[in-house]
This record gives structure tokens, C-alpha cells and sequence, in this order.
């Protein structure tokens, strides 16, 4: 993505996290380096500090396994989907997500749904959960850098949430406002973006069955680095419109103006439906890296027009995809 790095760069003052994968190990070591008196004073508070901010992490969360919504293709290694992550609010190297979302708190957490509906309302995050029955879906997610991992999430249609709010005949677009706390996130102190991260769909592309409201993955709940404690996803489009993190949807009138679009217009429209034949202004798109093939003599593979999802092309069946990217 196109990075405006401030003049001295990101300054990012927490300490490392604890993936979640380890929290369980790193508790068990924790409990064990107490017993034998091994660790002290200050040490022993930092970390405490930091087994506290990881407790959110790692929960099981369960989805039943939805057969019409699984690619073939092998899932990415659970390493891959938690280390290799764009979530500007905590930086913007691929590898800062995982080291410094520790600082995110997930829980409480509230979003509210508000503009042109005639059932405006704020929900808590376990309302939110328990308003459809998840589903785990196994989707292929294609970031507009060229990269791509396939990951099963775990989640509802988007769909069943827009049901319950009955949107007015004004709805025409959703707008997806995610959270921009300077204490919980370091990132926002660069100007990367014009903070908060703010994302968008034609209400019928947020209607259509694979966009998912997404709270977990591999059976978990969400990792912070992943967008906790909801996000959404939309798997025919490039990766940056699956917003992180949502605190606000709104129904408008007019078609919102994104973070990303905003930045770079020229570089990133509205739609950014993954299309191998409409190039970034800086690189083909007619190809992609799975993360996790990276062998030296690993063949790319081809992108594939809506990122194989060819369900959503009846929604762009009148338009000029080259026009509208
Ligand atoms: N959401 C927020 N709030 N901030 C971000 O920087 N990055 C986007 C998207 N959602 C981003 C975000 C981009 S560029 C991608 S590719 C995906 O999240 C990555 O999701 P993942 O890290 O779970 O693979």
C-alpha cells in the first residue's frame, strides 16, 4: 500500500505481546518461573502486565463448518494468518500487528448501527455474536500488495445484522467506522492515514451472503492483530476493505469516502473487487504470492477475476470493472 512515514518514522513504546498461540505455553512457564522463584520485582509486574493484556486472546470460539463456503485450497499455517498482518493502527510493518496489538482492548466492546435505519441500536459484542448462529467458512483472502493466505473464519453473514435493523429505502451504501484509540493503538500517531480507518459497500454488495461479520478464526476468537473483537470480511474484494475492528456501521444516502481512497484515490477505488486484469497503477495484479509457498522455485499463482468468487458478478454485471476499480 502507498506509506507516508512521518519524518522520524513510528515511534512505538509498548513492549512485545505474546502471540496467541503461546499464551497458553507462556502461562504455564509463567506459573512454573514463579513457583521456583526465578523471577522478581519489576520483571514479575511487566509481566503480569502482560499476561493481563493477552487474556482476551486465544478463546475458543466455535462456528459449525459451512460446506457451500470452503475453498480447496490448503489453509495457511494459523503463524502465517497471526504474524504477517496489515492493521495500520499498530504499524505499518508487517510484523508490528502481532508485536504491539497486545495494548487493544477487545472487551467491553460496543458497535453502534445508526443513519438509515428504522431500528437504530448500540450492542454490546455478546449481543452482537449471538444475533445468527455462526458459521466457519474457510475463504481465500487476496491482499492488493500481491500476496494472499487462505484462512477459515468464523462468523455470519452480514446480511442477518442489516435483517434485524431494517434499513430505510435511503440505505443505499454501509459505511464500517473502526475504532482510533492513541492509547490502545500506536500506530495512529503517523499520519499513514487520515485516522479512523473507515471502509464501505454498496448496500447490495453488504447483502450478498459471503460478507461475513466476522468475531474468530482457526477457532478462536479473533487475535488482536486480526482485527478484534469483529471485522469484517469480504473475500472477492482486495484484502484493505475487510475492515478491523469496527465500533460503527452506518446506513448512508452517498457512497462514503474511504481512509484508503481518500489517501490515494487514483491507486484505490471504492470497489476494489479482486481483478486480475485492471493493473495497480504500480504493479500487476495478474498474479499473487500464497504466504507460505515462498520456496525459490515456487510458481506464483494466477489471480482469479473476484478472487474465484464468481457468485458477486451478477452485482457488477452493468458496470465498466476498469472504470470502476
Ligand atoms: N483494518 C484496519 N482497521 N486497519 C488496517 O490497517 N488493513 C487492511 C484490512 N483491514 C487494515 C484493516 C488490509 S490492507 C488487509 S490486507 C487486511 O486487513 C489484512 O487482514 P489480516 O491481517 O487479518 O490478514
Amino acid at each position: 500500500m502507498l506509506i507516508k512515514r512521518s519524518p522520524n518514522g513510528i515511534e512505538i513504546p509498548f513492549p512485545s505481546e505474546i502471540t496467541p498461540q503461546h499464551i497458553f505455553e507462556s502461562r504455564r512457564n509463567f506459573i512454573r518461573q514463579i513457583a521456583l522463584g526465578s523471577i522478581a520485582g519489576g520483571a514479575l509486574l511487566e509481566m503480569a502486565g502482560r499476561q493481563a493484556l493477552a487474556q482476551n486472546s486465544g478463546q475458543k470460539l466455535a462456528g459449525k463448518p459451512n460446506p457451500a463456503y470452503v475453498v480447496m485450497d490448503r489453509p495457511s499455517a494459523y503463524k502465517d494468518a497471526t504474524t504477517y498482518n496489515n492493521f495500520y493502527e499498530f504499524g505499518t510493518d508487517k510484523a508490528d500487528p502481532a508485536k504491539y496489538a497486545g495494548s487493544l482492548k477487545p472487551r467491553p466492546w460496543s458497535i453502534v448501527i445508526e443513519g438509515e435505519v428504522k431500528k437504530p441500536v448500540m450492542l454490546d459484542l455478546d449481543s452482537l455474536i449471538k444475533l445468527a448462529p455462526l458459521e466457519e467458512r474457510i475463504y481465500r483472502l487476496r491482499c492488493v500488495e500481491g500476496w494472499s493466505m487462505v484462512i477459515p473464519w468464523i462468523g455470519y453473514s452480514l446480511s442477518a445484522l442489516i435483517k434485524k435493523v431494517e434499513p430505510t429505502g435511503n440505505a443505499k451504501f454501509i459505511e464500517f467506522v473502526t475504532l482510533a484509540d492513541p492509547k490502545q493503538m500506536p500506530g495512529l500517531r503517523s499520519p499513514v492515514l487520515d485516522w479512523p480507518y473507515v471502509e464501505g459497500l454498496r448496500i447490495d454488495e453488504a447483502n450478498h451472503p459471503l460478507a461475513l461479520l466476522t468475531f474468530g478464526m482457526y477457532g478462536e476468537v479473533l487475535p488482536h492483530q486480526n482485527g478484534a473483537p469483529v471485522r469484517i470480511v469480504l473475500p472477492w474484494k482486495y484484502g484493505f476493505k475487510s475492515a478491523k475492528s469496527i465500533v460503527k456501521i452506518r446506513f448512508v444516502r452517498e457512497q462514503p469516502k474511504t481512509a484508503w481512497s481518500r489517501a490515494a484515490p487514483q491507486e484505490y477505488g471504492f470497489y476494489s473487487n479482486v481483478n486480475p486484469a485492471v493493473d495497480h497503477p504500480r504493479w500487476s495484479q495478474a498474479s499473487e504470492r500464497r504466504i507460505g509457498e515462498d520456496g525459490f522455485f515456487t510458481r506464483k499463482r494466477k489471480t482469479l477475476m473476484f478472487n474465484g468468487y464468481n457468485e458477486v458478478a451478477s452485482l457488477y454485471a452493468e458496470m465498466d470493472l476498469g472504470k470502476f476499480f
